[in-house]
């Protein structure tokens, strides 16, 4: 099966790979979201079911929550949970300050929360997420249903005294219909081309009313994981200041791959 992967996504899967080497029996986890999270929800599963792995999952979408289940994995809630040891999770983009563009799956919300709940949190990405400047990935923001398009016009208005290159936005959709968050809510994707100053436009957007939450991830990424086609993994340790290299095999499993079959 892995020889069918693409060379973008063997990459996630090192990535992956690598990162569940974080998670040790009694943690409290946060589960990120999108194909590479998808990943190491797969391999943590592998863990649990062979290796005797034992920890508690917080997922950060629906979709998560149910390939965890699938997969084996103890779900709780971050209620349940309260404050997590670890959060490991995709991006978008990252930069060398290890700040993130985030939501390309629509679940920035639950991920923000979730990773600010955490003693840790640490990024999957293959290579090409790396930017010198955040913005070429049209930034998500969640606003609420009521008068989104009153909310997209002052967010556009805000924009021109920001400085970002753009400053278009686009409704997200589902086919012909707005894309639902889980907290049944819009996103708005910002297409600005390049965020001179991401902690500051974070700031702004957030203060709007009817914006629930923005993608931009300031300080909050501790290390990332970046996988490469070829089997590489390189960990950076913003906190540390530690760069690590490893070589991962893919070693295909019935169990890791399974749903991919289904
Ligand atoms: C979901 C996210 C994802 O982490 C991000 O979109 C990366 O996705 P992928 O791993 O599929 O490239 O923020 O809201």
């Amino acid at each position: 099966m892995t020889g069918e992967l693409s060379p973008i996504d063997k990459a996630k899967f090192v990535a992956a790979k690598r990162a569940a080497d974080y998670v040790e029996d009694g943690m409290r986890v946060g589960l990120g979201t999108g194909s590479t999270a998808a990943w190491l929800v797969r391999c943590l599963g592998d863990q649990v079911r062979d290796g005797g792995l034992r920890f508690k999952g917080v997922p950060t979408s629906s979709r998560t929550a149910d390939l965890a289940r699938k997969v084996g994995i103890e779900v709780i809630s971050l209620d349940e949970a309260k404050w997590l040891d670890l959060t490991i999770d995709g991006a978008d983009e990252f930069d060398g300050d290890l700040n993130l563009i985030k939501g390309g799956g629509g679940a920035l919300l639950q991920e923000k929360i979730v990773a600010t709940a955490s003693d840790q949190m640490v990024v999957i990405a293959d290579i090409g997420k790396e930017v010198e400047h955040l913005g070429a990935f049209p930034l998500p923001i969640e606003v609420i249903p009521f008068g989104w398009q009153t909310t997209q016009a002052l967010v556009e208005e805000t924009l021109i005294s920001m400085d970002v290159l753009g400053r278009k936005s686009s409704m997200r959709m589902n086919g012909d219909r707005p894309f639902i968050t889980d907290e049944g809510n819009y996103i708005l994707d910002l297409s600005l081309q390049r965020i001179g100053n991401p902690r500051q436009l974070a700031l702004v957007i957030n203060q709007m009313p009817g914006v629930v939450e923005n993608g931009l991830f300031i300080d909050i990424c501790d290390a990332v994981v970046v996988g490469y086609g070829d089997g590489r993994v390189e960990t950076r340790d913003i906190n540390e200041g530690t760069v690590e290299q490893d070589r991962i095999d893919f070693i295909e499993t019935d169990n890791l791959f399974k749903d991919l079959a289904e």
